[in-house]
């Protein structure tokens, strides 16, 4: 019965699926998302990339509404890279002024969903009123319950890594950890994900098949789920066809 369904599912076009596919008790806690064609979808419609980093906001707004409604507990965005400063000067300028656009624009419905927003990456280093932005919509939404809107903003994981690793070797200096004490739980707990679980899911849009940097440690065992599809136009229905493709995987941790 249960691979009876399982085999109409495989024949659904994509733009079929819905919330009923899904299990609810098989959900992912944690998916992270690289949101890239931004620009080729500008690009393909004759547009300035700009274009299409406007468009792709509201593909934050709906994806971040369905991955709420699944109970899914984080959706970590990768937003901005800390390679991404090698583009041209006026595209980061527009990079960094969309999220109190979309922060300021959106909040009545983050606090309406109880979405509380993080922003996870090396924010001190983001332009003064983007760091605003963000530290005023995590201090706003902080006691929300539902769904972790993580956004990484000037993120790069060896960097996170290398940052981690100093941190550890301050903190052996200082007396405040142990050689001894150093496992693979204990490097988790330095790094910028440490209040959540390692990712179950990671997606990325565009075509392209590669980490680019983005949670080098984290995604040790994660599923990964690829689309041609360009970030602007993935939907909801993509989502929740990403969510029952992993739910019909099996995770085998390098076991059988
Ligand atoms: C993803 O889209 C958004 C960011 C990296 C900021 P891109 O801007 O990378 O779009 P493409 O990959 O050039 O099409
Ligand atoms: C990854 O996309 C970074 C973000 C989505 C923010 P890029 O477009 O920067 O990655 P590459 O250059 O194709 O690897
Ligand atoms: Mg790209």
């Amino acid at each position: 019965m249960l691979k009876g369904l399982f085999r109409k599912n495989q024949e659904k076009k994509e733009s079929q699926f819905d919330f009923k596919d899904i299990d609810p008790m098989n959900v992912p806690k944690h998916v992270a998302i690289i949101m890239d064609g931004n620009g080729r979808w500008a690009q393909k419609k004759g547009l300035p990339r700009v274009a299409g980093h406007r468009a792709g906001v509201k593909t934050i707004k709906n994806i971040a509404r369905a991955a709420n409604q699944l109970n899914i507990q984080v959706l970590t965005l990768y937003a901005f890279s800390t390679e991404n400063w090698k583009r041209p000067e006026n595209e980061v300028k527009f990079l960094m002024e969309l999220p109190q656009e979309f922060l300021i624009k959106e909040m009545d419905e983050l606090m309406e969903q109880n979405i509380q927003v993080r922003v996870m990456g090396f924010v001190v280093e983001l332009p003064e009123h983007t760091l605003k932005a963000v530290k005023e919509a995590e201090e706003l939404t902080k006691n929300n319950t539902g769904l972790i809107l993580n956004i990484a903003m000037n993120y790069g994981s060896r960097n996170e890594l290398l940052h981690a690793t100093n941190q550890m070797i301050q903190d052996i200096l200082d007396g405040k950890l142990s050689q001894e004490a150093i496992d693979e739980k204990k490097i988790s707990s330095y790094l910028l994900t440490s209040d959540f679980p390692d990712p179950e899911l990671l997606i990325r849009t565009s075509g392209e098949q590669r980490i680019s940097n983005f949670l080098l440690w984290q995604l040790a065992y994660s599923e990964l789920w690829f689309t041609q599809v360009y970030w602007p136009d993935f939907s909801q229905t993509l989502f929740l066809k990403a969510i029952y493709d992993y739910q019909q995987r099996t995770r085998r941790f390098g076991g059988l």
